[in-house]
């Protein structure tokens, strides 16, 4: 059989782990395929800077021009932010290419233009690992419980104000502290605001409540509180009442079911909940559906390798449907409902 052919565009925390595991589990990832998959080139910014392990001769800063080549059978972008990945995304779905990516921001923006662009084209866009990194959220949510009705997910969504926390928590450590931890463990995004700021986590909140609820759901359209006013006077009043800080999306359906919420904001967890044992960067999310009743999912949030995990499981997915003329499942949008930030008060 033909081998597939990918193409990485980014090779830093997650993309270096992606080459990794890809060339670690060759012989495993081509028997669940039907074929071959190969490693066709890794577009980055500094060549200098790629890790061990990459073979040089596949190196390129020529993004652009990677994403053109006719043989390329799937794109897996884990560049981050809005351009020049959405640019390079299409010009991937113009060239027949399906598409892997971990970019929370750019699906929460444009997830339904790129859709739209995936679909004229004939080809996938998956993106398991925009939300909860290893942790499968986007593919129940729009697979297994495809057929019930959901009316909530809530939960820990960004690992490292998780990580912060815990730390000033249990460990007394200063914010900066912590935050310099999780950024040298590989948590934190390239520009840690879009973590503390609650962005990372109100992009995830906008993924998910689109999935869940069927509809179309921005990054605008979600409240957002940061951690940055969250200070450690905070956290010890919130102790000595029994209870813990944690970050939260909350994704609601209105009772009426005509329109749909989404929040990010800190909150005040009773240390006898399942969320309050959630530490370092783990995530963990409820969701409650009509005939399922509540689930919850628990796991790495965070990190090169958890991240890595989840692109190859579509990356997987992606080639699969190339080997047997399939196709993904597509945009889950099939209404509109108006968006309350703040749900029904
Ligand atoms: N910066 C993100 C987090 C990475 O801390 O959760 C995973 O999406």
């Amino acid at each position: 059989t033909r081998p597939l052919k990918v193409a990485l565009l980014g090779c830093g925390v997650v993309g270096s782990e992606v080459a990794r595991i890809m060339t670690t589990h060759a012989h495993d990832l081509a028997a669940r395929i039907g074929a071959p998959v190969e490693l066709a080139g890794v577009a980055v910014r500094r060549p200098g800077r790629v890790r061990e392990g990459v073979a040089p001769e596949l190196v390129t800063t020529d993004a652009s021009g990677l994403v053109q080549r006719a043989d390329i059978d799937v794109v897996i972008e884990v560049i981050g932010g809005i351009e020049p990945a959405r640019g390079l995304i299409t010009t991937a779905f113009e060239h027949g290419a399906s598409v892997v990516t971990a970019n929370k921001a750019l699906i929460a923006e444009d997830g339904a233009s790129l859709h739209e662009t995936a679909e004229k084209y004939g080809a996938d866009l998956y993106y398991e690992a925009a939300a909860a990194a290893a942790i499968p959220l986007v593919r129940p949510l729009r697979e297994s419980l495809a057929g019930d009705k959901v009316n909530r997910v809530l939960g820990i969504v960004n690992g490292t104000t998780n990580f912060i926390l815990d730390r000033m928590d249990t460990a007394g450590t200063g914010y900066g502290e912590a935050l310099d931890e999780a950024t040298a463990l590989g948590y934190a995004e390239a520009d840690p605001t879009a973590d503390v700021e609650g962005f990372d986590a109100a992009a995830k909140a906008a993924i998910l409540a689109g999935i869940a609820f069927h509809t179309r759901v921005r990054l605008d359209d979600v409240h957002r509180e940061g951690l940055t006013d969250v200070t450690s006077a905070d956290i010890a009043s919130a102790q000595r009442m029994g209870c813990t800080v944690k970050l939260l999306a909350i994704c609601e359906r209105a009772a009426d079911g005509r329109s749909v919420s989404a929040r990010v904001h800190p909150a005040m967890i009773p240390l006898s909940h399942p969320l309050a044992s959630v530490r370092e960067a783990y995530n963990a999310v409820f969701v409650e559906a009509d005939a399922a009743g509540q689930l919850m999912f628990y796991g790495p949030g965070a990190g090169g390798a958890p991240t890595a995990s989840a692109v190859l499981g579509d990356l997987v997915a992606a080639c699969r449907n190339k080997v047997n003329g399939a196709r993904g499942p597509g945009e889950s949008a099939y209404a509109q409902l108006p968006v309350s930030p703040m749900g029904e008060v």
